[in-house]
């Protein structure tokens, strides 16, 4: 596929089923557009006319270069950042808190020494003050499902970098928020954890379908886990073309991993991606 600004796929199940497509929007972002001041007092431009419609339950995964405003993009999402120029809706509302709708798992996973795997899981519902012998049963609940039992008194000191990664996934959805944002959830992981915690995440993924905008720079993870993929050019980020990944559900893993869909599908977001990444290359500071 020729790589035009704003390439909308529809898939034959996109077509069959339009009342997915016209279900309420999750995450509705229009004409987003974002600059900073360099200390230098040139303006830099990182989002240059964002435009995007996540439906409620749909896993969206965006790819991009390093630097084309991923993690920017989500940080508006989830209210970190005010809107300079155009809209960002979450459920309708463009103002107001997100707290409780939006979970959001940072690039850099912040747990704390000093507080237990079960202490640090508690954390968002401490904050909104649930009841406290709930929110244990809770978490040990979520910490089971993604394979920690028995860590729960652990401090992230004692365990390995997979389950820390867990546990700040656990943290993410054990406030069963409505929208996930997941910055590079798996990307510090070792080839093999990785494949385990995704199907993992994939699992909890099909039985709660939770709205997820997950940001990655494996485009086989992007493809394997999502029902869209959106690409991102080189900053200033627009989005730069988009994939309906027209896979059945339940997915398995291990047999997407090798099939041909997989690999057309990757073909395809690389052709995309090649120049855009060659850009990041040869960009001066
Ligand atoms: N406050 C700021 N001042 C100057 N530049 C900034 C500021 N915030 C972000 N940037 C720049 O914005 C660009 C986008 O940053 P962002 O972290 O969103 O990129 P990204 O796509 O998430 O990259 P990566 O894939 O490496 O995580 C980067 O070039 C970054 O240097
Ligand atoms: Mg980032």
């Amino acid at each position: 596929m020729s790589a035009g600004p704003n390439v909308h796929l529809i898939s034959r199940q996109d077509r069959e089923h339009p009342r997915r497509v016209a279900a309420p929007a999750a995450i509705s972002v229009s004409g987003l557009a974002y600059s900073v001041r360099k200390r230098s007092g040139e303006t830099l431009a990182i989002l240059d006319n964002i435009n995007l419609m996540v439906a409620d339950g749909e896993f969206v995964a965006i790819v991009g270069p390093s630097g084309c405003g991923k993690s920017t993009l989500l940080n508006f999402l989830a209210r970190l950042l005010p809107v300079q120029s155009g809209r960002v809706e979450v459920f309708g509302s463009s103002t107001g808190p997100v707290k409780g709708t939006v979970g959001y798992m940072f690039q850099q996973h912040a747990l704390f020494p000093w507080r237990t795997v079960l202490r640090n899981t508690e954390l968002g519902l401490e904050i909104q003050g649930s009841d406290r012998l709930e929110r244990r049963q809770r978490c040990l609940d979520i910490l089971a499902q993604l394979g920690l039992q028995g860590f729960a008194d652990h401090y992230p000191s004692q365990v390995s970098g997979g389950m820390r990664q867990r546990i700040s996934l656990a943290r993410t959805l054990v406030g069963n928020p409505r929208i996930v944002l997941m910055d590079e959830p798996f990307g510090a992981l070792d080839a093999q954890t990785k494949m385990l915690v995704q199907e993992l995440f994939l699992a909890f993924w099909e039985k709660h379908r939770r709205t997820v905008l997950f940001v990655t720079h494996d485009l086989d993870e992007a493809i394997a886990l999502s029902d869209r993929v959106i690409v991102m050019s080189a900053r200033p980020g627009r989005v730069l073309s988009e994939y309906t990944i027209d896979l059945p559900r339940p997915r398995h893993l291990d047999a997407l991993r090798t099939s041909t869909r997989l690999l057309q599908y990757r073909k395809q977001l690389w052709e995309d991606l090649r120049d855009e990444a060659m850009k990041v290359l040869r960009d001066k500071p």
